[in-house]
């Protein structure tokens, strides 16, 4: 009898990020052990339609991926598979479109459909998987943004390198009694300016998560000053608005993508120069935190979570993601994963250790102390 053929198939959508490769590796190990083919399509959802383009990934073109950063797929996150708008509106995918991406798949006897993505990747996976498409889920951003999942892989990563941006900073800031203030990534949550921040000894951290004005900022410069420390590191998330209320971004919302952040560490700096006459420089850290290879901890993640994006193909548990769940790895729906974003819960352990060590986040609450005997 000839043998029936079973088939996967993965796509990697939105930005990219380190540990996308080491997912794909997994998965293709995995899943051959379990008598899969695996087609990768390209550049994200855009592969599923004409012109239809895809890889058949083996052991042979996965071999030597697992600490390449990027994705051997290609990715976008714009064009016709986009889900999230402006200034994070969601929008409903052209279902045409999605009617010819489910055909693809059928054709192609996908068994099922493995989508790598953020929540507006994700947002696209569920509505291919409610026009009947076996998806599951597997989530993936540096901005750590997604509720189900304690962790993202690409989170470690980017971390590390906005950590060894700040050691950097550091040395010179220092030799130069200068204020530097470096503007990091991730949107709407400020993950990657906390916990950077924390570990690459930033003085003041503003988050999308606290509000902040320009006088606190200045008071813990002119304090540190009076302490003898004649520099200050300032981490600033692109998505931290200004006291206002107003976010600062690059460019207009536009129908088929989302409004790119960035500028507020400049207009922070400049602010900082005007008030108290001291020489302050801005620093933009940008994409190099999505690039290069990843951490160790992000490779056992993404490799842990393609194998168990496997395990939910296999289980026929579509319309599920991956989620680490510490100690375990487990799923959830998609519809959930992308209800709500998560944000820094100001109750989080490395938020109190921070503000009990006097790390300011640009409030009130930065001047108190946090820890009391009891009464
Ligand atoms: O979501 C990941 C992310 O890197 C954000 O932190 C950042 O705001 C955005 O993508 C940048 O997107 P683009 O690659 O389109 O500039």
């Amino acid at each position: 009898m000839a043998n029936e053929i079973k088939r996967l198939g993965i796509l990697t959508s939105g930005g990219d990020c380190p540990g996308l490769n080491a997912v794909l590796r997994s998965v293709v190990k995995t899943s051959t052990r379990h008598g899969y083919e695996v087609i990768g399509f390209l550049r994200g959802f855009e592969g599923l339609v004409a012109p239809v383009s895809y890889m058949t990934l083996d052991y042979k073109n996965t071999e030597h991926i697992l600490n390449q950063g990027g994705t051997i797929l290609g990715s976008t996150n714009r064009g016709r598979f986009t889900a999230k708008t402006g200034i994070e509106s969601r929008k409903t995918i052209d279902h045409d479109l999605l009617d010819e991406a489910a055909r693809t798949c059928q054709q192609l006897q996908i068994e099922g459909l493995i989508c790598v993505g953020g929540d507006g990747s994700l947002s696209i996976a569920q509505q291919l998987f409610e026009r009947g498409v076996p998806v599951v889920g597997v989530p993936k951003t540096i901005d750590n943004d997604l509720s189900a999942t304690m962790f993202t892989f690409g989170f470690d990563s980017a971390v590390d390198c906005v950590t060894d941006a700040l050691d950097r900073l550091h040395t010179t800031a220092e030799s130069h009694d200068r204020v530097i203030v470096l503007e990091v990534m991730g949107r709407h949550a400020g993950w990657i300016a906390l916990y950077a921040g924390i570990s690459g000894g930033g003085d003041v951290i503003l988050i999308p998560e606290i509000p902040w004005n320009f006088d606190n900022i200045c008071r813990t410069i002119t304090e540190r000053d009076r302490r003898g420390k004649r520099f200050t590191l300032v981490v600033v998330a692109e998505g931290a608005q200004l006291p206002d209320g107003q976010l600062v971004t690059q460019d207009a919302a536009s129908v088929d993508r989302q409004v790119r952040l960035g500028g507020l560490g400049s207009v922070v700096a400049q602010e900082i120069e005007r008030r108290l006459s001291r020489e302050t420089r801005a620093v933009v850290l940008g994409h190099l935190q999505r690039g290069g290879a990843p951490s160790a901890f992000d490779r056992v993640l993404a490799t842990t979570f393609g194998a168990h994006a496997v395990r939910l193909v296999i289980e026929r548990r579509f319309g599920e993601m991956v989620c680490y769940d510490p100690p375990h790895c487990a799923s959830c729906t998609i519809q959930t994963a992308i209800e709500k974003l998560r944000l820094v819960d100001l109750q989080d352990a490395t938020v109190i250790a921070a503000r009990a060590m006097g790390i300011s986040f640009g409030d009130m609450e930065s001047f108190e102390p946090v820890f009391r005997p009891p009464v």
